[in-house]
């Protein structure tokens, strides 16, 4: 293909990412920074080659009968393709592709952060001090656990799960996980990891579990309420991954039953919406899905996006090409 790919984007990215697309492609960017629905995606997808929509966009069978003749790839600007129809975007003969890797170590970031705040009562703490109700040391007071020592199961011990499970190694945590597959006997014995088979039976055993898998038909409320009431009860639950692995409703009820210590949320069922008895839980870490916030992140999703668009169009296979979800 010699012209330039006409490539539109559903949403403000990074200056430098835009600035890049303006001088490869023949780009239509966008100032607007909000959801769009089916019908604006549909509008902005007029005329283009290349879409580049984020995950607040949810591309479904509907978008994909409707969309345009002209569209040929659908370029995420995200890891996550739980909001895209991939069957749908098959059956029109649209490709996707994703941003994988470049998001790892900071989703890994964040999670450790959401397990020692979670665990140590780190927004309590600031919730105390800015109300000003601290009454000074007390012996017993904001008592929370020792890090060290605890066990934690990771759901996904895929590329983030990895990473997260390094950083607990260094805090000195347990690490166990719980995949579709075992993974291979180096990178257990590397990670000193514990693999169980049966996801209920690890459930039963840790101290802290963390959600790393992505989200699929299969892993759609992977933790049922049956599930988390498999829970230790002084066990905390932290989800970086998506909202709807966990069911919302169900946690929210065990958390406000005391029937788990606490949880440490950055990922929500309907975002931006929330349980909203959630907002009033002491035990509960809230983060606005900002796992992979930084600006290096940010960067480097750009830049993925536009390899996978140059590759795309000059005819080869692009290296993030989604070809069916692992569940
Ligand atoms: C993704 O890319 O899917 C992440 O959830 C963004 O933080």
């Amino acid at each position: 293909m010699t012209t330039r790919p006409r490539v539109h984007t559903t949403r403000k990215l990074p200056a430098v990412v835009e600035t890049r697309m303006m001088e490869l492609f023949t780009t239509r960017l966008t100032s607007r920074d909000e959801p769009v629905d089916r019908r604006g995606l549909l509008e902005m997808a007029t005329g283009a080659d290349i879409l580049v929509p984020t995950l607040t966009d949810r591309l479904d069978a509907e978008f994909f009968e409707s969309a345009p003749r002209t569209l040929r790839l659908i370029a995420n600007f995200g890891n996550g393709v739980d909001h895209i129809d991939l069957a749908a975007a098959a059956r029109k003969g649209i490709m996707v592709t994703n941003t994988p890797g470049v998001l790892t170590d900071d989703t890994a970031d964040m999670t450790m952060a959401l397990i020692l705040a979670t665990v140590r009562r780190l927004s309590e703490g600031e919730r105390v001090m800015r109300s000003g109700a601290w009454a000074g040391w007390s012996p017993t007071g904001m008592l929370g656990r020792r890090l060290s020592g605890l066990r934690l199961g990771i759901i996904g011990l895929g590329r983030i799960g990895r990473a997260v499970a390094a950083r607990a190694r260094a805090f000195g945590m347990t690490v166990h996980y719980h995949n579709r597959a075992r993974v291979d006997e180096q990178t257990e014995r590397d990670l000193e990891a514990t693999y169980w088979a049966d996801l209920d039976q690890m459930l039963a055993h840790m101290d802290v579990v963390s959600v790393n898998c992505p989200q699929t038909p299969a892993t759609y409320h992977l933790l049922s309420a049956q599930r988390l009431a498999l829970m230790k009860t002084d066990a905390v639950l932290v989800n970086t991954a998506r909202g709807e692995i966990v069911d919302e409703a169900a946690l929210t009820e065990m958390l406000l039953a005391g029937r788990l210590a606490g949880a440490g949320l950055d990922v929500f069922a309907a975002e931006p919406h929330l349980d909203d008895r959630l907002r009033g839980l002491e035990s509960v870490v809230l983060l606005p899905h900002m796992g992979s916030a930084t600006i290096e992140s940010r960067i480097e999703m750009g830049q993925r996006v536009i390899l996978n668009i140059r590759s795309f169009w000059d005819g080869h296979s692009p290296p993030d090409r989604v070809i069916g979800q692992a569940l």
